[in-house]
């Protein structure tokens, strides 16, 4: 693969010349962009020799179109050390330097690997930067906890180049297998309307759909994405927004695919619709609810391609939950987390097949995302 190594200007660049070195030994063809800040830090001529990489500065920026030429070149695209300053220009629109031009012209998601001091890390403009950039489908791998550059100990390490270069690598094993491949993805929560102003929904922030989506894209498989709800767009060929259960049942069953990740939570229960606005009238309101359609068992009985379904339980009946939904509704896969995964970045998951327990993931969305279709890709 080529893979293109951002660096910005962190006392952590250092370990993306270990990172272009380990990419390199693993056969990737390597080009590094440095930032002018990176340039305080270390030389391109380290790059140069170490992973026989094509380096380019802010000397090349106005040298043509480098930029397109960079983003159209990349298989990959990594920003390593990703600084508040860089996180912030890309989550802006700003490309005023080279890297930040390349990252604007590259048509893919982007990797970023964070690092800065705990401080800055725990700014609040830094984090809205990074769900602006998370929203648009980019992944942020995640910052290590421990000592930092400043002897200061806390959040804010980048991941070390090991893991990134893992992250990297498999990702050619992930294309080999998802490449064109038509992936629906369902996200969020449905809307069901109690009357025109008022609805019923559930507390899904979409984010393992968007994860999902974004290694997919980045895999080069055909994305569908289907937002339920008001969650972000996600990076995908093909998008789609509905707000009730029936509406995504009508979508979904039209729809061919190769893999259906159904990852919104979809209400089991609606009211009954009233048009207008229910008055403040009385001091008790009562709503009927009933149920809604099974949109996973029709889909089940109406297959078109592999059914990947989510399943959120109660820990000690995980299992038993998840293959019962598997068998009952002719799923291939069941992804099933515990009920305190909702709406949180963190999240541990347990894969299970036909045959049973495939895999078990914990960590951020991101990482158990890639870890799902990694393992989806390998069965
Ligand atoms: C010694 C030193 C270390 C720095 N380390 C970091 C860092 O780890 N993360 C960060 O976001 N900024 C760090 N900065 C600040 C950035 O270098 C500065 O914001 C710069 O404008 C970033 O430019 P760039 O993002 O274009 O590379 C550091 C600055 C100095 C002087």
């Amino acid at each position: 693969m080529r893979v293109l190594i951002g660096v910005s200007g962190s006392i952590a660049a250092f370990k993306s010349l270990i990172l272009a070195r380990l990419l390199y030994k693993e056969g990737h063809e390597v080009g590094v962009v440095l930032t002018r800040g990176a340039l305080n830090f270390i030389t391109p001529l380290s790059f140069q020799e170490l992973a026989g990489a094509r380096v380019l500065t802010d000397d090349d920026f106005f040298k043509g179109n480098t930029h397109i030429d960079l983003a159209r070149w990349a298989d990959v695209m990594v920003v390593a050390p990703a600084t508040y300053n860089v996180i912030g220009k890309v989550a802006s629109g700003i490309a005023d330097d080279l890297l930040t031009a390349t990252a604007a012209a590259f048509p893919h998601p982007i990797v970023f690997a964070p690092a800065m001091h705990t401080e800055m890390w725990h700014n609040r403009i830094l984090r809205r930067n990074l769900d602006i950039l998370r929203g648009v489908g980019h992944v942020i791998l995640p910052v290590g906890e421990g000592p930092l550059a400043s002897g200061d100990v806390g959040e804010g390490r980048m991941l070390e180049p090991e893991e990134i270069a893992h992250y990297i690598s498999r990702l050619e094993r992930l294309m080999e297998f998802w490449a064109g491949k038509r992936v629906v993805i369902t996200y969020g929560g449905t809307y069901e309307p109690i009357d025109d102003v008022r609805v019923i929904t559930n507390r899904s922030s979409g984010r393992m759909g968007l994860a999902l989506a974004s290694w997919l894209s980045m895999a080069r498989a055909h994305v569908v994405a289907v937002a339920c709800g008001g969650v972000p767009t996600a990076p995908s060929a093909e998008f789609h927004r509905v707000g009730r259960v029936l509406e995504l049942r009508n979508l979904l069953l039209d729809m061919d695919y190769d893999y259906l990740f159904m990852a919104a939570a979809v209400s089991d229960y609606a009211p009954d619709y009233r048009p207008g606005k229910i008055k403040k009238s009385s001091d008790v309101l009562t709503l009927h609810l009933k149920r809604t359609v099974d949109v996973l068992s029709e889909l089940g009985r109406n297959k078109k391609g592999t059914l990947v379904g989510f399943a959120l339980e109660e820990r000690d009946r995980l299992e038993e939950e998840a293959m019962r939904k598997l068998r009952e509704k002719n799923l291939d896969y069941v992804v099933a987390n515990p009920i305190d995964a909702i709406g949180s970045e963190r999240t541990e998951v347990f894969l299970f097949g036909r045959e049973g327990l495939l895999g078990r993931y914990s960590g951020n969305k991101w990482q158990v995302a890639s870890e799902i279709v990694m393992r989806l890709a390998s069965v």
